[in-house]
């Protein structure tokens, strides 16, 4: 009840035109904080009722078709794409969203996406749209953005997810006194890529793509530059290759050492399920971090018929776990914001499958070290997409470790190389400390550059580095 009475005089301080969406957001948010008092005891799974994956479950991505060629343009306006933008690019050093970010040929992650999708629209003479989701963080700066796109051949539409108060952690109650997020900005976040299906919904953009005869959406990461449109995958959900009728999506792919934190899907009580580290019992963490046990992860490519989707929200069957996220503010003040996780909404949708798809359409860039190797020769580029070079013997990519004082921020980084090494035959790179790359390296095998405390190394223009460690302040 105190909680209720705190958010109406929140209310109060919106401007007139703000206060029914906020009402709407409180709604949500009411909801969510019910369910974190009601269900935080049983926040975990419980390990022994995880059940087998049914046979089919995950089916493979090389055993569908592409659709007939002249099928192609009917089956693409059916479909609406939608990329998740409420992140800003803080993590590596930048402001604003995250994806203004250049990250290829001085492209940013938009301009790559906007390009892909008007490559099919004008390749197969479709009207597929872009639909950004933003959040109260990066919708201004992307409005400025999205008007450079008038003139291409891809109709881009916004909406805003949702803006939620954080908590006191030991209060329970809102440490914010005002809606307004430009003189209070710590007081509010978004919550989490969950947030989708109601905020989609509230947009009006669900009942509008329906009622103009779209069928399905494509949801993904805007910083996975390997989500792009795949037919075969469209094709399926379309009916093709005895899809039966599956509602909803979830590309995986095969988990490595390097990606042992990623949600894996299981079955439980039934029904396909994604299962993040987060509900994860203490004692049995490391059984979910194995490569063997749970061989795949979730790419957070999501395909889903819009029909299924207004359904579940009409029906109020929509489940997704909350995720508890912790934080201190930069005042030492802990609080709490409740979360939510897109693909968790699995559970909801009878019928709904994995894709075990190939390691391609897995491309995201969280650090400089992701950007290194999508900059590098590694892929090329064209009409937005990245490709793995032919020229790189064996298809995985490098393992990268940039240190993150000296390289871990864009702008750093890019003053660190003057161009960037030749990487096609790189199997690891590790770098930490005061370094520069000159022009023109090239770097093979194993490579470790180390400058202590207070070194600086230089690595030459032109120079060959092949399995070596270079350290201390040691000249090559
Ligand atoms: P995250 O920052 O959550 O990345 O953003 P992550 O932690 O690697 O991945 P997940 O959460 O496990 O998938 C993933 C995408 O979701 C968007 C970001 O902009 C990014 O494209 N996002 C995240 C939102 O749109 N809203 C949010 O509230 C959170």
């Amino acid at each position: 009840f105190q909680l209720t009475h705190e958010l109406q005089k929140l209310l109060l301080t919106c401007p007139s035109f703000q206060r029914e969406i906020t009402q709407k957001h409180f709604d949500g948010f009411e909801n969510l904080f019910a369910r974190f008092i009601n269900e935080s005891a049983e926040h975990s799974i419980q390990w022994q009722r995880i059940q087998k994956l049914p046979e089919g479950a995950v089916r493979n991505y090389s055993a569908l078709l592409g659709p007939p060629v002249d099928k192609i343009k009917a089956m693409l306006d059916k479909l609406v794409v939608v990329k998740l933008n409420g992140g800003l690019g803080t993590s590596m050093g930048c402001q604003g969203p995250k994806s203004t970010i250049p990250v290829r040929s001085d492209l940013t992650f938009l301009d790559l996406t906007v390009q892909q999708i008007e490559h099919l629209n004008v390749n197969y003479g479709s009207s597929v749209p872009l639909v950004l989701m933003n959040s109260f963080s990066t919708d201004d700066d992307t409005q400025k953005v999205v008007r450079k796109y008038q003139g291409f051949k891809v109709k881009i539409y916004t909406f805003n997810q949702s803006k939620y108060p954080r908590i006191n952690k030991e209060t329970l109650m809102p440490i914010s006194k005002t809606c307004t997020t430009e003189t209070d900005l710590e007081g509010w976040y978004p919550p989490g890529h969950g947030d989708f299906y109601s905020s989609f919904q509230n947009s009006g953009f669900l009942e509008e793509f329906l009622s103009q005869g779209k069928e399905y959406v494509f949801i993904s990461n805007i910083d996975n530059l390997g989500a792009t449109v795949d037919l075969n995958i469209l094709n399926f959900l379309a009916g093709g290759a005895n899809s039966g009728e599956c509602p909803f999506l979830m590309e995986v792919t095969d988990k490595t050492r390097a990606d042992v934190k990623g949600g894996t899907l299981i079955q439980y009580e039934d029904k396909l399920r994604l299962l993040e580290i987060a509900q994860v019992p203490k004692d049995h963490v490391d059984d979910f971090k194995s490569v063997k046990t749970f061989k795949i992860f979730n790419t957070n490519n999501l395909w889903i018929k819009l029909s299924a989707m207004e359904q579940v929200l009409n029906e109020a069957t929509l489940d997704m776990e909350v995720i508890i996220n912790n934080k201190t503010l930069k005042t030492g003040l802990n609080i709490i914001q409740l979360e939510q996780a897109v693909g968790a909404a699995i559970k909801s949708f009878r019928g709904a499958l994995g894709i075990n798809v190939p390691r391609s359409r897995f491309l995201p860039v969280k650090k400089t070290d992701d950007l290194l190797l999508v900059m590098s020769n590694l892929y090329s580029l064209q009409q937005g997409t990245l490709s793995m070079s032919q020229l790189r013997m064996f298809p995985t990519t490098p393992l990268v470790k940039l240190g993150y004082t000296h390289f871990g921020r864009v702008k750093d980084f890019l003053k660190r190389f003057a161009s960037i090494p030749d990487m096609l035959e790189l199997d690891h790179l590790a770098v930490s400390g005061d370094v520069t790359f000159g022009r023109g390296v090239v770097l093979k095998g194993t490579v470790i550059i180390i400058a202590n405390h207070g070194d600086r190394i230089d690595i030459p223009a032109g120079s060959m580095l092949e399995n070596k460690i270079v350290s201390g302040n040691l000249r090559i």
